[in-house]
């Protein structure tokens, strides 16, 4: 059942949110933008359970919400022009993507496995609420998949009915329109998604001017929109799907109970729990081509709820490296 809670009483409603969060839940939270749907950005179950109650059918990097601009730096790497944009803009309907900072503990699921992070500081409860818990909160829109961005809690609550899910009310939205969305490379800005802050805004204070994606002829970075390229973040091994067995020499990635014989071989979730194993997906990967085998052979994966995300990106990582088409 979803479980509307009003910011009103901000103490009780920072608490329950608290408390779902710390036990590794997801909770709605009300932002400036849209109401996010919002768990522990360096817990890889909790990040599993957004996609799963999404319904999302690929894994697309999520924004990681913090307090301010010194729990950013523990995340992404802020240079001069990003934090003149913190300064003025934050708390607001702006997120930076950064490289990522090597201590960061985001997890992959977050990033994506991307060597970047989509950062930005929401302003009233959330703030509080992310304050208090001392770790980001990473959360994209609170819709389902392909629907619209809810502004109000009981749109979010029509959203989830039936699903466990406390919802942190705190009226309409300001904003009601997601963030903007600005990359950052050294001084190269691009502008990933408009919203309540301009190119216009952006270019006043950061003093340079904003690439739209278009324009920006380099190939590295109009990768920017995650998933838009069928093979791109590929391991550097082979990667075969719906794998009965493993081939010789290939490292195994299995999921379920049954067992098959590799040199290095590790399972997603022996238990056969798909949120288990989206939260394994992208460190078991690595961990298996970092053994230097050079094929990666993964057993079946159901095509129901999580699985279809877990299908779409294993099918990405198997993608002839040829075809880097944007699709
Ligand atoms: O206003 C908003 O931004 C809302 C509220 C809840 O904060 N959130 C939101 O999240 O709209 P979502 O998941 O619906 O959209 C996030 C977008 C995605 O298109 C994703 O690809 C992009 O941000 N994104 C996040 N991290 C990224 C990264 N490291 N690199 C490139 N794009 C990134
Ligand atoms: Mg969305």
């Amino acid at each position: 059942m979803t479980k509307i809670v009003s910011a009103i009483n901000k103490e009780n409603a920072t608490k329950e949110a608290l408390s779902q969060l710390a036990k590794g839940n997801t909770v709605a939270i009300p932002t400036e933008t849209v109401y996010g749907l919002a768990a522990d950005a360096t817990n890889g179950v909790a990040i599993a359970k957004v996609f799963q109650q999404k319904n999302r059918p690929s894994f697309n990097p999520l924004i990681c919400h913090v307090d301010g601009i010194g729990m950013a730096a523990e995340y992404g790497d802020i240079n001069y022009v990003a934090r003149k944009l913190m300064e003025a803009f934050w708390p607001g309907p702006l997120t930076l993507v950064l490289p990522l900072v090597v201590t960061s503990k985001a997890h992959d699921l977050v990033t994506a496995g991307l060597g970047s992070i989509g950062l930005r500081c929401p302003n009233g409860i959330s703030r509080e609420i992310i304050s208090h818990f001392g770790k980001p909160l990473a959360a994209p829109s609170a819709n389902r998949s392909g629907r619209i961005s809810p502004t109000s809690a009981t749109h979010v609550a029509s959203e989830f009915e039936g699903s466990d899910l406390l919802i942190v009310d705190d009226g309409p939205c300001e904003v009601g329109l997601e963030s903007t969305i600005l990359k950052i490379d050294g001084k190269i800005l691009t502008l990933l998604r408009s919203g309540g802050i301009s190119k216009q805004q952006i270019e006043q204070i950061a003093g340079l001017s904003v690439l739209l994606p278009d324009e920006n002829l380099n190939v590295a970075d109009k990768i920017l929109a995650p998933g838009m390229m069928r093979s791109h973040y590929a391991p550097d091994a082979k990667v075969k799907l719906n794998c009965k067995s493993c081939d010789d020499e290939a490292a195994w990635l299995g999921f379920g109970p049954q067992n098959v014989h590799a040199e290095h071989s590790l399972n997603l979730s022996p238990s056969s729990n798909l949120i288990e194993a989206g939260s394994n997906l992208y460190g078991f990967m690595k961990a298996l081509d970092n053994t230097g085998s050079t094929t990666i052979c993964v057993a079946p994966i159901p095509m129901q709820g999580l699985g279809i995300a877990i299908n779409d990106r294993l099918s990405r990582a198997a993608a002839p490296r040829d075809t880097n088409k944007e699709t």
